[in-house]
């Protein structure tokens, strides 16, 4: 089966064309119009800058991907598309550009969501065994969640604030850094020293497996205020040192909680190096696995939303061509099991 998968959730537009046989994936083209150069004066995403974009761009690289995959339009099997949760005007681009080539071409479309399709990148270059635990860690979510199948994902912890790329993206801003912050502290971040500078662990001690990183954003914020002299290849390393401390403890005791030994880290944080450092200490530890899809599928991306379109298929079949797009996700919450 040839999936066509569409994104266009924040202000990344993307399109890709994935070949899936028995639950193995091919990825046959795959492009990111990214729009990172047109916020960056902003210093974040404009929602009716970005949808704009995406209304340009996705049908030239639609061309593009059927170009690049060496097939026409009609090789495609199924249509996938995002349908939340994101910017609205953003996703209606996507949504509406799906519908009308799933109609031309008389192909079914499926609906995906965005948090999961960042969980199910990961079968794209591994083939984890259900249950396992996933850290959704990104832009626009940082959570934990008990996966039992492809389409059930229940959730068992979130962040109460910020997510943990939006912490990145502000404290870069705040240290006049530009925009986005992930990549840039993490530059910054490994020639500077974590231990110098010392920054709360927010909710460490909190026993449930929640999440909090405005408090920490501030904190930085108070520092740079202080008029201490303060390097800022210090002051990064130590924020990101702090990010990372909780993101792998949380997940720790989700395992343990849960008795299981395969953790998936996923989501535009997940190509962090520090953080995929500490995880692959924790697993080696621990004996346990743990998983991260290459960079290029950890931030936004197509393949993932054909990857999940194809389970969702699998699951549910298609959906009606009059679907529409939601902003917010809502999963089943799952307590942590009594000890
Ligand atoms: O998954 P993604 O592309 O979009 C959302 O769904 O949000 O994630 C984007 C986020 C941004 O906040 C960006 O700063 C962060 O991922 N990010 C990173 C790194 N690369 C991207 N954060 C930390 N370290 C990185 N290397
Ligand atoms: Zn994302």
């Amino acid at each position: 089966m040839r999936v066509l998968g569409i994104e266009s959730s924040c202000d990344e537009t993307a399109v890709a064309l994935v070949s899936c046989e028995a639950g193995t994936f091919q990825v046959d083209s795959s492009l990111v119009a990214s729009q990172v150069e047109l916020h960056r004066p902003f210093g974040g995403v404009v929602p009716e800058v970005a949808s704009r974009r995406h209304l340009e761009v996705i049908y030239p690289l639609t061309e593009e991907i059927f170009r690049q995959g060496g097939m026409p339009p009609e090789k495609v099997d199924l249509v996938a598309v995002t349908a939340g949760p994101g910017l609205p005007g953003s996703l209606v681009v996507g949504v509406s550009f799906a519908k009308a080539l799933a109609y031309a071409l008389a192909r079914p479309l499926v609906a995906v969501d965005h948090v999961k399709a960042h969980t199910l990148a990961i079968f794209l270059e591994a083939h984890p065994a259900f249950p396992f635990i996933s850290l959704v860690v990104s832009g626009g979510h940082t959570a934990l969640f008990l996966v039992k199948s492809p389409g059930e994902h229940y959730l068992l912890g979130h962040t109460r604030d910020d997510a943990a790329g939006e912490a990145f993206d502000k404290v870069a801003r705040l240290l006049g850094l530009g925009y986005p912050g992930g990549p840039v502290i993490s530059r910054l971040a490994a020639k500077g020293d974590p231990q110098k500078i010392p920054l709360p662990r927010p909710m460490l001690e909190s026993p449930d497996l929640d999440f909090s990183f405005s408090g920490l954003k501030t904190a930085v914020l108070h520092l740079v205020r202080s008029g201490k002299t303060l390097e800022t290849t210090d002051l990064c390393a130590a924020f990101e040192e702090a990010v990372c401390e909780v993101l792998v403890e949380k997940a720790r005791r989700a395992l343990t909680a849960f008795g299981l030994s395969t953790l998936v880290v996923c989501g535009g944080v997940a190509s962090n190096r520090r953080l995929r450092q500490r995880f692959k200490e924790l697993a080696w530890k621990e004996g346990w696995q743990v998983l991260f899809p290459s960079p290029e599928y950890c931030t936004d991306n197509a393949a993932m939303v054909a990857v999940a379109g194809y389970f969702t298929f699998q699951e549910t079949g298609p959906a009606a061509l009059d679907l529409d797009i939601y902003a917010r996700s809502t999963f089943p919450h799952l307590p942590l099991p009594r000890s």
